[in-house]
This record gives C-alpha cells, structure tokens and sequence, in this order.
C-alpha cells in the first residue's frame, strides 16, 4: 500500500503531496507544526500537543485550519491508513496561500499538512548507550515558546553537531546559561545531585516530553528543579539528558570533550527513561 499524506482535506500519495509556491509557509516560514511519536498504534501525549498547537497558533494571530476533534480524527485516520505502529506523525499548519507580501493578509485559509513516518525508536542504541552533544550560542529569535517552522538557526545547530560527531548542539544564552538542544529539551543531575532543566519561557519549547516527565518524576517522588543551569555546570554535571517527541529520554555522556560521570548513562538518568517508556507503552496508564 502506497503512503500517503494529507494535504488540504484530501489523502494523496506522499510522493505527489505538495502545497501551492504561494504557500506563506513556504515563502516566510509563516507556519507552526507538532511532532508527536507513535508506539504501538498509539499517539503519545496527542493532547498535550494539540494544546501547544493551540497556543502557538494564538501567539500567531493564526485561526485554527480545522476544529480539535477533527484534527485528531484526521490524524488517526492518517496513522491507520499507513498503517504506523512505531513512528510519528508530522503536522503543520501555516497561514495559507496569499500574493508575496510581508503583512499578514486577513481571512486566508489556513492551509494543514500531516505526513507520517516509520520508526522504530525503542530500539535505538542511542537510548541505551547515551549520546555526544556540543555547545552552540543561541542565535534564534526572542519567541522560542512558539513552535514555529522557521527553524534555521536549529538545522545549522544540528548539522553542526553532526559534523562534531554529536547527536544534538545545546545552545548556550549569552550570559552562558544552556537554553534547550535544537531540537529537545536539556537536563543535568548536578554535582549536588539536583535535576535541573530551564524554566518556562521565551527561551525555549514547553516540551510536552518535558511536561510528561515532570509529571512522571514528581509521581516517583523525584524533584525537578526549574533552573537555568551553565554550559560549564552542564560539563561537569553527574548526568545528564535530552528529552523530545522522537528522541524520548536520551542519556548524554559528553558534552564537547568532557565525560559526564563514567561515560556510561547515569542511574536517574536510566530510570527516568524507563518510567517514561513504561508511560510511552502502556505498561504505566495514560500513554
Ligand atoms: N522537536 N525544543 C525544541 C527546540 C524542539 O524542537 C523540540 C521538539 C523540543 C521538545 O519538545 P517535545 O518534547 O514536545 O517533542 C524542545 C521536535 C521533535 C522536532 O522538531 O522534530
């Protein structure tokens, strides 16, 4: 069976999905988007990112392309067809298609695309053996609370990485505090044994990973302190992680050239991941 996607209230084959050249998303970045993970036939935290896209479309002046329980019909709908058990599925919405001008033109149709993709992330030896990250500047724009398309500062972030032989940059505000990765939310166990990760606000994503995890980790009687922590705390924390959609709980041990504990995961770090794949796959409630 073919894949499809969903473009504008039809399903088409993946390959021929395409939106107009006029598309604002596609000439200003004018659109917002979620990533949410699949397993096991099921939308993690879907209403958790369907009210980030709320809020993200609202902080745009963006009108909602479809209502809520059409929007999460569509995308069941879409997981079935392709028949996703482990994957994500991508949506974004952008303001429409108008004339090139930088003003946002009033009554357009917003235009809602949704792909989705196989993969199988449980499996990832990344989860397992932790990963590398390297230290960036911060160079985005001043709304990073918006899950916004423009997303250029990131994908530099993350090739950059990737050249470094990293799996994800943390970019660093330029009083020195880490903000998030480019693409996930960062988190130190600090040599006092405090779990840390940046406070809410334009400086980075609310990650609904993040949210979740809270929640896990305040059910299991484990403190997490909403703190900017420093790029040089970071180095020498006990451990330390990323959290997102597609890369769940991911140990890092290193940061630039520095081993965060013995190399290896640390031990919060590995039980956090386990609750919150246990919550992920069912064996918890409420994935
Ligand atoms: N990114 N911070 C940034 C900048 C992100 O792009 C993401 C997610 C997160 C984590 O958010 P969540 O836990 O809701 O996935 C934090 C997605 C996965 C992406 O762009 O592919």
């Amino acid at each position: 069976m073919a894949r499809l996607a969903y473009v504008d209230g039809r399903y088409v084959a993946h390959n021929a999905a395409s939106v107009h050249v006029e598309d604002r998303g596609f000439q200003f970045s004018d659109g917002v988007y979620e990533v949410i993970s699949i397993v096991g036939r099921r939308l993690i935290d879907m209403e958790g990112h369907l009210d980030r896209l709320e809020r993200s479309l609202k902080a745009l002046d963006m009108p909602e392309p479809v209502s809520r329980p059409v929007l999460a019909m569509i995308m069941r709908e879409l997981v079935t067809r392709n028949r996703v058990r482990e994957g994500i599925i991508y949506l974004q919405v952008t303001r429409g298609v108008a004339p090139r001008d930088h003003k946002f033109p009033a009554g357009l149709k917003p235009t809602l695309v949704m792909t989705t993709k196989h993969v199988d992330f449980l499996n990832q030896k990344r989860l397992s053996d932790g990963v590398k990250v390297i230290s960036i500047p911060d160079i985005r724009w001043g709304r990073c609370d918006i899950k916004a398309v423009a997303l250029l500062p990131n994908c530099m972030g993350k090739t950059q990485a990737a050249s470094a032989g990293a799996y994800e940059a943390w970019q660093v505000d330029t009083e020195g505090f880490v903000t998030e990765g480019t693409s996930s939310n960062a988190w130190i166990l600090t040599r006092d044994n405090v779990l840390k990760t940046r406070g809410l606000g334009p400086d980075i994503l609310r990650g609904v990973t993040r949210d979740s995890l809270m929640r896990i980790a305040a059910e299991e009687g484990v403190t997490v302190v909403e703190e900017a922590f420093t790029v040089e705390e970071a180095r020498d924390a006990r451990e330390a992680f990323v959290t997102s959609a597609t890369s769940f709980l991911t140990p890092v041990v290193k940061i630039d050239d520095r081993v965060i504990g013995n190399g290896a995961p640390g031990s919060l770090s590995c039980r956090l991941q386990r609750w919150y794949i246990d919550y992920c796959t069912g064996v918890r409630g409420n994935g």
